[in-house]
């Protein structure tokens, strides 16, 4: 997993040098980005496919393709904080699941940008560039740095999200809206955030962080219910010590 991110990394690296220039055309970069987007996946799929032959797959693009085996299935997505990417803002990542038997049991997001590598595996703790991540030991909310989604247009979430925006904003140091859902995982997982939620989002942006955040010792958890876990949801993650009270201020309501 880790050998494919990096690969693909390469390619969408130097097509975000490319992005950077696109910004001043009257077209703009967007057919440009899918392209590259596109590219990225194709990688990863290839990889991955190769290593494993029997596993499904299920890409943001792609959708699922079913393998032999569908009980072990590669969860991805190739470009993580598409608007970001689009815009040349520098934050955006490859994250790459591979779920057993409906658990995640390996985990990888990659940030090119900042060479930062996240990397999980079950019951073996989380990693960043090979060295042991946990999440921080805030205890008081109000001093968490808090990571969340912002709705936008038809965004879902409209409704539950102002109520939760205010309570938690009533409480915390501080909000950051960075615009990559895996990142925001990852940065709880390594103790940058204290804590993050979001509303809506999708597998392929939450299986690896999700699986980050708990090997650093956080909690993670997507508010619907673990029973599907593998739709969109309202995903939240903490560090141990705020992880119950922030869900709870989020559940209210
Ligand atoms: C998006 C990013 C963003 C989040 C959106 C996601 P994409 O993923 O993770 O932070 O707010 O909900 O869809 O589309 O760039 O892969």
């Amino acid at each position: 997993m880790v050998r494919a991110v990096v690969r693909a990394a390469r390619g969408l690296a130097r097509d975000f040098g490319e992005v950077e220039q696109l910004q001043w055309s009257v077209k703009g970069p967007a057919d440009f980005v899918s392209a590259a987007d596109r590219r990225a996946e194709q990688i990863l799929v290839q990889d991955l496919h190769r290593a494993r032959p029997d596993f499904s797959i299920l890409t943001e693009e792609g959708g699922l393709r079913e393998g032999r085996f569908p009980e072990h299935r590669f969860i991805i997505d190739p470009l993580d904080g598409t608007t970001n990417y689009l815009h040349a803002m520098p934050h955006w990542a490859i994250s790459v699941a591979l779920e057993q038997h409906g658990e995640v049991t390996a985990g990888c997001i990659y940030d090119p940008v900042r060479n930062e590598l996240f990397a999980a595996d079950k019951g073996n703790g989380a990693y960043m560039n090979d060295q042991r991540i946990r999440v921080s030991r805030t205890a008081e909310i109000d001093r968490a740095l808090v990571g969340c989604g912002l709705p936008v247009r038809d965004w879902k979430g409209r409704k539950s999200f102002p109520g939760q925006y205010e309570r938690v904003a009533d409480k915390v140091a501080g909000l950051r809206r960075m615009g990559a859902a895996s990142l925001d995982l990852a940065y709880v997982a390594c103790g940058r955030l204290d804590a993050y939620w979001e509303y809506g989002i999708k597998p392929w942006d939450y299986a690896a962080g999700m699986l980050l955040v708990r090997e650093a010792g956080g909690k993670a958890a997507r508010l619907e219910g673990d029973d599907r876990p593998w739709e969109e949801g309202t995903v939240m993650a903490a560090n141990a010590n705020l992880g119950d009270a922030f869900r709870d201020l989020l559940a209210v309501g």
